[in-house]
């Protein structure tokens, strides 16, 4: 990487540390009222079986990861994030269920803290749509890494709206621009083809007027 990008990388990942870390007391009343339908529709995809080797990438405020240590009470299931407050809450979260086969840590998509072929599925939700388009090849090729032969791959993404309907989003983008402004919609598909996932499953699910895409594919 060039050292123009690199510092790039460290600016957007700063601005994106501020961003959550203030955000994270109220994240969740926009993450519940807008975003649960297409979380709990990648959690039936994900197809967990217990006992396997889970990640989440960027779980911030583990809504989901503590689903998924309901479902792989015997596997183990790690989760990452790039914001300590957000963590914080997912840690709390992950107590609260009981389970202790898990490890939750600080760590950054683009440069993941595990050996190759480790993971049985990899999920992250709501991530690529906040960060910039030049990083999406190296994340999904991190993703591909760790991921075992034949291993999920599960993304949720704000994704660009496809009736008229579907247009809350915009409008509270216009509104709320200091919080939202790095979000936008996303399509999935073409770094997936890129870095040869294969099986590409895309859904369109909309929650109170927010489009998101839950695409599944395999290594
Ligand atoms: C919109 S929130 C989504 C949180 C969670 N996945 C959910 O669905 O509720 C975006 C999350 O991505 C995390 N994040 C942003 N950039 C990241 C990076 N480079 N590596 C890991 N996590 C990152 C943020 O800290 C934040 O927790």
């Amino acid at each position: 990487m060039s050292q123009m990008s690199l510092a790039s990388v460290s600016v957007s990942k700063k601005r994106v540390v501020q961003k959550y870390n203030l955000i994270s007391p109220v994240y969740d009343i926009f993450g519940i009222i807008m975003e649960s339908k297409a979380r709990a529709r990648a959690l039936e995809v994900s197809e967990i079986t217990n006992g396997e080797r889970i990640l989440e990438v960027a779980v911030g405020t583990g809504l989901n990861f503590q689903e998924i240590l309901r479902r792989n009470p015997d596997g183990w299931s790690d989760g990452i994030d790039i914001c300590h407050k957000m963590l914080r809450r997912a840690k709390k979260r992950a107590i609260k269920t009981g389970v202790r086969n898990y490890s939750l840590q600080l760590g950054d998509c683009r440069s993941l803290p595990f050996a190759d072929n480790t993971f049985d599925l990899l999920i992250n939700q709501y991530m690529f749509d906040i960060l910039p388009v030049t990083d999406f090849g190296r994340i999904t090729a991190e993703f591909r890494r760790v991921l075992k032969p034949d291993g999920r791959l599960v993304l949720v993404n704000t994704t660009p709206p496809e009736k008229p309907k579907d247009r809350m989003l915009a409008w509270i983008f216009c509104v709320y621009p200091q919080t939202f402004s790095k979000c936008r919609g996303v399509l999935a598909e073409p770094f997936l083809e890129k870095f040869n996932f294969r099986d590409i499953h895309r859904e369109y699910v909309v929650n109170l007027s927010f489009p998101s895409e839950v695409v599944r594919s395999y290594k």
